[in-house]
């Protein structure tokens, strides 16, 4: 009997993989202000987020931080990985050819299956993140607390009603001035 190569036959969605979303935000929970500044996060953070999306391979963003990391200069870090960027648009202006869109956070997990991703990494913004944890697809996240404050801004998940429970699985200083929180995120029973 010939052996089975791993995950034949095994529906793509139902193969498993390693969903992380990572995320810098200030220490009431805002990702970026009503402006989308996110000029408050720290190089190290930036480091440290770029050494995440170097270990696990991939990104997955929606279509707003796409737009915005296209004007700036962060996409050119990641223009040969492959970037996932979750539109509900049939077409949209990508910025490299490993780029692609996905039509849901399930599709965009689905594409990175098929290419043998073991890990995916969530990357904002708040809908997307808010759309992730509603459908139960993130297994890790990583938090990492800038100490700023500001009175309103864009938050961590956005638009959905949704619980988790969380377990801590670790605390780094990422500076004096900077931790970094690392959760599991326990699944519920449907
Ligand atoms: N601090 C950080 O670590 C960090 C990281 C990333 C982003 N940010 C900030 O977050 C802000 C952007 O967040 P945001 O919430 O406004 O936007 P976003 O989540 O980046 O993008 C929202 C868009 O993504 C698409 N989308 C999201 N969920 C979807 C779903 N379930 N199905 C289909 N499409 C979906 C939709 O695109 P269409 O409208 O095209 O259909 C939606 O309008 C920016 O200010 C950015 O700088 C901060």
């Amino acid at each position: 009997v010939q052996p089975r190569a791993k995950g034949a036959g095994v529906p793509e969605e139902e193969k498993n993989m390693n969903v992380i979303l990572y995320m810098a935000m200030t220490a009431n929970g805002y990702i970026a202000k009503k402006n989308d500044d996110t000029t408050f996060v720290s190089s190290k953070e930036w480091k440290s987020f770029c050494a995440m999306i170097r270990k696990v391979g991939n990104m997955v963003v929606g279509s707003r931080t796409y737009e915005i990391m296209r004007k700036g200069v962060e996409l050119q870090k990641f223009h040969s990985i492959p970037v996932v960027v979750v539109t509900h648009r049939a077409s949209f202006s990508l910025a490299s050819s490993h780029h692609c869109i996905a039509k849901s956070p399930k599709d965009a997990l689905a594409i990175l299956r098929k290419r043998n991703m073991k890990e995916a990494l969530i990357a904002g913004g708040g809908t997307l993140n808010a759309s992730c944890m509603k459908e139960g697809l993130v297994d890790e996240m990583y938090l990492d607390i800038e100490p700023v404050l500001f009175g309103e801004g864009i938050n961590l998940f956005s638009g959905k009603k949704f619980e988790a429970d969380l377990k801590l699985l670790g605390i780094k200083k990422l500076s004096k001035n900077e931790l970094q929180f690392h959760y599991r995120v326990m699944k519920k029973k449907k």
